[in-house]
């Protein structure tokens, strides 16, 4: 049983649908990364996974539950978080405090889960008494992350985890993505560069128009045409 299975999910945002039939499932320890152009439905299959958008058709399930039609609040308690690409952390709050929020909905106590979650991303342990406003934007992208395993999800969905990040900080983000899936995570990312996609997944999906035009493991994926799918000049057979 995957952590995460979604099957025929249609959504959009008004009568007409923008992702159409999208059906994928993604395994503890695996890192899957939907790569598309602008415009292709990424973020809108996000949102509807953590319950943003409802699916107009299509199932959605964690763990082995059905959270089609459960509302948003819900779903984090089900295994599943999201962490979107803007204004993710409380920045007048300091870390370790972001960090608390994090662990409201989960635990009474959440100080040894903060301990075990400042042990892997130590760029924050060393920052952790300071205001979230003061870190960098990789730092606050890092903090985002750290707070939403705060739950121990089973699956975690990140939306352009390094857009605008420094080559380098991108590195730091990746490495993290890595060692979150080791922790026995399902980690789902959507990512703008499709080199550093094919190098840092174990699968990857291209979404084109709404619909999951290729998928298969990171070399797989690297052996298409991917200029010409970007492009809309090849179809799915
Ligand atoms: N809130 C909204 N209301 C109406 N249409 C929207 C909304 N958000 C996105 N769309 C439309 O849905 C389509 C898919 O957009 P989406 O943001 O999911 O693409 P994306 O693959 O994430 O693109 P990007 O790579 O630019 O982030 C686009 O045509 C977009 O204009
Ligand atoms: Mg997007």
């Amino acid at each position: 049983m995957p952590a995460l299975l979604t099957e025929s999910v249609c959504a959009g945002y008004g009568r007409t649908p923008i992702i159409n039939d999208i059906s994928l499932t993604a395994d503890l320890g695996t890192v899957t990364t939907i790569i598309g152009p602008n415009g292709a439905g990424k973020s809108t299959f996000a949102k509807t996974l953590v319950g943003i958008l409802r699916p107009m058709s299509g199932r959605i399930v964690v763990n082995d539950v059905d959270i089609t039609r459960m509302p948003g609040h819900q779903i984090p308690r089900h295994g599943l978080v999201y962490v979107p690409q803007n204004d993710n952390v409380f920045k007048r709050l300091t870390v370790r405090e972001n960090l608390e929020v994090g662990g409201f909905a989960s635990r009474a106590d959440p100080s040894a889960r903060i301990e075990e979650i400042l042990g892997i991303f130590t760029d924050l342990e060393k920052a952790k008494d300071k205001k979230a406003g003061f870190l960098s934007g990789g730092q606050q992208n890092l903090l985002a992350i750290a707070r939403a395993l705060m739950v121990d999800p089973a699956v975690i969905m990140l939306d352009e985890p390094t857009a605008g990040l420094s080559p380098a900080y991108t590195d730091v983000v990746w490495n993290q993505i890595a060692r979150i899936s080791q922790l026995n995570t399902a980690v789902l990312v959507v990512e703008q560069n499709v080199e550093r996609a094919l190098k840092h997944s174990d699968f990857v999906h291209i979404f084109v128009a709404g619909r999951d035009h290729s998928h298969g493991t990171a070399s797989e994926i690297a052996s298409l045409d991917l200029a010409s799918i970007f492009l809309g000049r090849s179809h799915a057979n």
